[in-house]
C-alpha cells in the first residue's frame, strides 16, 4: 500500500509487524501519533523512506472534519480532545504473540487513551482496542468511541459485506467505496447479528480474487451492537472506524474510571482473499475459539424431528438412534422445560427451568442412563437470557425484562430480553446453568439460544444511565459467561441466535461452536458456510442435515453439512436401508477426514456466487490428507465444464485422489497425479447433474 504523505520529521517509529504484515506508526513532532504504513511487511530499511502519515486516531471537535474514532464531552461542555503521545511499551505475551501499548493523553483535561495492539506473526493476524480513563476529576460523557481506526490510500476500494436476514446469513456483496460514508452496522443489542454478520472485506486497487490482490479482513470481537464506517475524503484516502455502535450508547465515565472496547481484529493480504480466511481460522483455532483446537461432538439433535412434542420414550428412541448414526451425543432441544407454564409451544414457559413433569416424569435419567450403557453423550437446548411473559419468573420478577414503562410491551418470538446489566438478572442466568450441572452432572453440553432482539429498550435497573444498557447487557453477559468457563471449563458449547444471529469472535471466547443457521436447506448452505467460512474455520460452524428442501437428495445433504460441525436433525426411519447405510459409512468418512476439514486449511476452489457448482478443498495441516467437496447445483444444459485446479499441494509430490463416500459403492481410484499437475492443469471433477454432489480424499505418497 502506498505511503500516507510527503516526508516531514518524524520522532518515534512504532511497528506493529507480524511475519508477513506491517502497521506503522509515527509520531509527529508536535506529538500527534500517525498511521504512515499498513501493508506488507518491509525490510527495516524501506520504512526509513515512510513520511509521517495522517492522524492515528482522529477525535471530534478540533481539526478533524471527518468521522472521529473518539469523541468525549467534557464536563464543562468543551466536547473536544486532543491526544499527544505519551510512551509507548512491546511486550512479548507469548512466543509469536507481541502487545505494543500506544499511550496518548490530551495536555490539558488529562484524559488517557491507550491503543492496545498484539501482533500474532504465524497467523498474520493484529488485533486492536482503545482503553480510555478519565483523568479530567469531574465526569465524562464518551459519545464516540472506536477500537480501532486504519487509514488506506488507493486508487479505488472494494468493499464486501455480509448481510442478510434470518435464513439467509452473511449473504455477501460487494461495491465500490468513494467520497463519503458507508455504516455497517447492527442495532438489535442481542441477537446482534440477524441482519449483519460484524464482518468486512476491503480489497485495494481493484477486487481481490481467492488466489490474487490486496485485501484486508475486519471483524469485532463484540456480541452486541457494532459499527464499521468507511469514510473516504475529498483526497480519495479513507479511514475506516470500528468499534462499539455508538447508537444510543453514551457513556458517562465517572472520575477515574476507566473504559475498555473490544478488539478489532484484521489481517491483510496480497495474495488475495483465501490467504487471509486462512489467517483467520488459524488464529480463531490457536488464540480465540474455546477448546480451538480440541476435537468436536456430532450430534443428532431433535428439534427438527420432534419440535417441543416429545416425551421420555421418544428421546430414548432418539438415543438409540444416536447410536444408530455413530455419532456422540443426542442433543435435547426446547420444549423440555415449565410446570405452571409448560413449554408445549413458543408461547410461555421461557424462564422457568424446571424439568417439565408431564413430559419427563423422571426427569433426564432414563435419557441419560440409555446414553451411557450406549455410549452416547446427552446436550441440552437452554435460552436463559429470555423470558416469556407467561412464565413464572415474570410473575416474579417484570422488572427483570427489558420493558418500556408507559408502552404496551413488545415482544419477539412472543419473549423478552432479560435485563443482564442488572448483577440481579446475572446471578439468575448463571445459576440456571449451575443448578442443571448441579442436578444433572451428566449434562455434557449446551446448546445456549438466543431468540429475540432487544425491543422496548428501557433498563429498569439502570436508572439515568439508560444509554448504558445496550453496552453493559453484553458485558453482563460476559460475566456470566466468565462464570461459567470458570466453573465447567469442559462443557462445550454452542452459541445460538435463531440461527447465526450471533457469530462474533468475543462470544467463540466462550463457546466451541454457532449455530450457523436455521436454513438447513443445503443449497442454501453452501452460500451461508460459504460466506461464514470467510473468517469462521469449518470447526466452529454447526452444519446439521435436515430436511428443508425436499429436493435435495441425501447425499448432497450429508455432503453440505461434512463441511462443517457435522450434526442430524432428522428422524432416521424416514431413510430407506441404503440411504440409511450411506450416512453412517459418511459420519465415518468425516472422522477420518476431521484433520483436514475442522483443523486444516481450506482453499475455496469454485464459489457459488460465480455459477452452478461449488467446490472446497481441505488440506491437513501436515499436508498429508485432504478432502475435496464439489457441487453440482443447477448446472445448464451444454454448460461448459472446467476442470477445477486443486491448491496447497506440494508440487514435486504425487498425490493419489480417490473418490469416496459413494452412495451403495465403495472407494474408487479417480488417479494419481503430481502436485503440480493437480494445481496447473487441474482434474474434471464438475458435471452437468443437478444437485449432485461428489467428495474426493487426496492422499500424498
Ligand atoms: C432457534 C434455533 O435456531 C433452533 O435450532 C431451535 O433450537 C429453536 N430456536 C428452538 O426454539
Amino acid at each position: 500500500m502506498a505511503a500516507l504523505s510527503a516526508t516531514v520529521f518524524a520522532a518515534v517509529p512504532i511497528t506493529v509487524s507480524t511475519d508477513n504484515v506491517a502497521l506503522r506508526y509515527m509520531v509527529g513532532d508536535d506529538g500527534t501519533l500517525c498511521q504512515s504504513y499498513f501493508g506488507k511487511r518491509m525490510a527495516d530499511d524501506s520504512y526509513a523512506s515512510l513520511g509521517q502519515g495522517v492522524e492515528a486516531f482522529t477525535t471530534h471537535g478540533y481539526t478533524d472534519q471527518f468521522e472521529p474514532a473518539l469523541h468525549i464531552n467534557h464536563a464543562d461542555n468543551n466536547s473536544s480532545l486532543i491526544l499527544k503521545y505519551v510512551d509507548h511499551k512491546v511486550e512479548e505475551v507469548k512466543p509469536g504473540v507481541t502487545t505494543t501499548t500506544i499511550n496518548l493523553a490530551d495536555p490539558v483535561y488529562n484524559d488517557a487513551v491507550s491503543l492496545v495492539l498484539t501482533a500474532y506473526a504465524p497467523e498474520d493476524i493484529i488485533t486492536c482496542h482503545s482503553v480510555i480513563t478519565n483523568n479530567s476529576g469531574k465526569d465524562i460523557e464518551l459519545e464516540k468511541y472506536a477500537s480501532s481506526m486504519l487509514h488506506f490510500y488507493a486508487p479505488e476500494y472494494y468493499l464486501t459485506e455480509f448481510s442478510g436476514d434470518w435464513g439467509r446469513e452473511a449473504a455477501m456483496s460487494s461495491q465500490p467505496l468513494r467520497f463519503g460514508k458507508k455504516v455497517i452496522d447492527t442495532k438489535l443489542g442481542s441477537r446482534a447479528n440477524a441482519m449483519v454478520s460484524p464482518f468486512f472485506m476491503l480489497s485495494l486497487d481493484k477486487p481481490a480474487t481467492e488466489t490474487a490482490g490486496d485485501v484486508v479482513l475486519g471483524t469485532l470481537s463484540w456480541t452486541g451492537n457494532f459499527r464499521f464506517t468507511f469514510e473516504i475524503d475529498q483526497m480519495n484516502r479513507l479511514r475506516v472506524i470500528s468499534g462499539i455502535n455508538p447508537y444510543y450508547s453514551a457513556y458517562r465515565l465517572k472520575k477515574g474510571e476507566t473504559f475498555v472496547t473490544p478488539d478489532f481484529v484484521f489481517t491483510y493480504s496480497d495474495k488475495g482473499v483465501g490467504q487471509a480466511s486462512r489467517n483467520f481460522h488459524d488464529w480463531a483455532r490457536n488464540h480465540k475459539v474455546k477448546d480451538g483446537n480440541g476435537d468436536r461432538l456430532t450430534l443428532l439433535n431433535n428439534w427438527e424431528v420432534t419440535g417441543t412434542d416429545f416425551n421420555e420414550e421418544k428421546l430414548v428412541n432418539m438415543m438409540h438412534d444416536a447410536k444408530e448414526l455413530g455419532v456422540n451425543m443426542f442433543l435435547l432441544d426446547d420444549g423440555w422445560f415449565g410446570n405452571k407454564y409448560p413449554r408445549d409451544n413458543d408461547l410461555q414457559g421461557l424462564g422457568d427451568w424446571d424439568v417439565m413433569e408431564k413430559k419427563l416424569p423422571n426427569g433426564f435419567a432414563p435419557i441419560i442412563e440409555e446414553g451411557k450403557k450406549l455410549g452416547v453423550k446427552f446436550g441440552l437446548w437452554i435460552e436463559p437470557e429470555m423470558v416469556n411473559p407467561k412464565s413464572e419468573l415474570y410473575d416474579k420478577h417484570p422488572d427483570w425484562a427489558i420493558t418500556l414503562p408507559n408502552r404496551d410491551i413488545v415482544t419477539k418470538r412472543n419473549q423478552l430480553v432479560l435485563d443482564m446489566s442488572n448483577p440481579k438478572v446475572q446471578d439468575y442466568v448463571f445459576s440456571v446453568v449451575d443448578k442443571l450441572l448441579t442436578d444433572w452432572p451428566d449434562i455434557a453440553y449446551f446448546k445456549w439460544d438466543c431468540n429475540a432482539e432487544i425491543t422496548n429498550i428501557y433498563s429498569h435497573y439502570l436508572g439515568k444511565d439508560q444509554q448504558h444498557l445496550y453496552v453493559d447487557h453484553v458485558r453482563g453477559l460476559y460475566n456470566v459467561l466468565d462464570r461459567i468457563k470458570a466453573k465447567y471449563p469442559d462443557v462445550p458449547m454452542m452459541m445460538c441466535a435463531s440461527g447465526g444471529g450471533r457469530c462474533d469472535f468475543q462470544g467463540l471466547e466462550y463457546f466451541t461452536e454457532f449455530w450457523t443457521s436455521d436454513d438447513t436447506d443445503p443449497v442454501e448452505r453452501i452460500f451461508i458456510q460459504y460466506g461464514m467460512g470467510h473468517f469462521m474455520p469449518s470447526k466452529v460452524l454447526c452444519a446439521h442435515v435436515a430436511r428443508w428442501n425436499g429436493d435435495v437428495k441425501i447425499k448432497f445433504r450429508t455432503n453440505v453439512a461434512m463441511m462443517g460441525k457435522l450434526g442430524f436433525d432428522y428422524n432416521i426411519h424416514e431413510w430407506d436401508g441404503k440411504e440409511l447405510a450411506y450416512v453412517k459409512q459418511a459420519v465415518k468418512n468425516y472422522e477420518k477426514l476431521k484433520p483436514a476439514i475442522l483443523d486444516g486449511d481450506l482453499y475455496r476452489l469454485v464459489s457459488p456466487y460465480d455459477g452452478n457448482h461449488a467446490v472446497n478443498q481441505f488440506m491437513s495441516k501436515d499436508g498429508r490428507l485432504g478432502a475435496i467437496f464439489t457441487f453440482d447445483i443447477y448446472p445448464r444444459w451444454g454448460e461448459h465444464e472446467y476442470n477445477v485446479k486443486l491448491q496447497g499441494l506440494d508440487p514435486n509430490a504425487r498425490y493419489d485422489i480417490f473418490e469416496i463416500d459413494r452412495f451403495e459403492a465403495g472407494d474408487f481410484k479417480y488417479g494419481e497425479y503430481t502436485g503440480e499437475y493437480l494445481m496447473e492443469v487441474g482434474i474434471p471433477i464438475l458435471t452437468g447433474y443437478r444437485l449432485h454432489s461428489r467428495v474426493y480424499e487426496i492422499r500424498k505418497h
